[in-house]
């Protein structure tokens, strides 16, 4: 994969945020180039979902900023596709899925346009995507933590952006669907997509990503996955987090994995 970096498609600039004055995250600075599956790792609490919310605007930041190619997000905003993650929503309120999926295109639409005819089919060419077409007519509150997963992707494509934000989207859904999942942002990936995505195992993100950040509550690494998964800077990351640790030294004792630099 060529990755051109000169050009970064994200880049956080000494970033600063605190909830009620207390900072989360302190002057974290990165970029992401383009056409990348990047993984946001550390362990709970260090600010990974506040990271990517300030990144949407949803959060304010103390100081610092962040731009998608070169701007603000404002400037750029139908281009960038945010997915929270699933225990954070509400799933109570009344949706069918298919109005679930056909709000992925309101950021094209504008606030007064209704969807047309291809935003529909849009919309369902979405759904099939991930496996859900036999869904669109029920209740998002009736599926499974998985199936609502897959719909919230659907979502996402239809908004058919180029950079998107995903708050792990792996949490709680079963080994079948995360590997359908995979595939499908290996897929966008290949298609220029930029994927930006939280996620909490370790033992995954060596396999799924090309270009790992490693935050806990500051920026401990951000880089190529070859350049950043190294032992030391794991366990700066999860650093007196024993389980972790354990699971840090399972890697290292894994035989591909090199315990050393060539
Ligand atoms: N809305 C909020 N108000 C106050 N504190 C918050 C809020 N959201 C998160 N936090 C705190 O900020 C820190 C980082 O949280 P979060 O970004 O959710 O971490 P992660 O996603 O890595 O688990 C945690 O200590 C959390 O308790
Ligand atoms: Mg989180």
């Amino acid at each position: 994969m060529i990755v051109n970096v000169e050009q970064p498609i994200v880049e956080v600039h000494d970033l600063t945020v605190s909830y009620n004055r207390k900072p989360v995250l302190w002057d974290v600075d990165l970029t992401i180039p383009e056409g990348v599956l990047a993984g946001i790792i550390g362990p709970n609490g260090a600010g990974k979902s506040t990271l990517i919310k300030t990144m949407m605007g949803i959060v304010p930041s103390s100081s610092g900023y962040t731009r998608f190619f070169g701007e603000p997000i404002d400037l750029n905003r139908q281009r960038i596709s945010y997915v929270p993650q699933r225990e954070t929503v509400d799933w109570d309120f009344p949706a069918r899925v298919q109005d679930v999926v056909l709000m992925g295109r309101y950021s094209r639409l504008g606030l007064f346009a209704r969807p047309r005819k291809a935003d529909r089919e849009i919309a369902e060419h979405a759904l099939e995507k991930v496996g859900m077409q036999g869904f669109a007519k029920r209740q998002i509150s009736q599926l499974s933590g998985g199936q609502q997963q897959r719909v919230f992707l659907a979502r996402a494509l239809a908004q058919d952006a180029d950079v998107y934000l995903m708050d792990e989207p792996f949490a709680g859904i079963d080994a079948s669907t995360e590997a359908a999942i995979i595939e499908l942002l290996k897929t966008m990936r290949s298609q220029g997509k930029t994927v930006i995505t939280v996620h909490n195992d370790l033992q995954s993100a060596r396999e799924y990503f090309d270009w790992i950040v490693l935050l806990n509550m500051r920026l401990v690494a951000s880089g190529p996955a070859d350049k950043v998964f190294k032992p030391e800077l794991l366990e700066e990351t999860y650093g007196g987090a024993l389980t972790m640790l354990s699971k840090v030294h399972d890697l290292m004792e894994m035989k591909d994995f090199p315990t050393r630099e060539q």
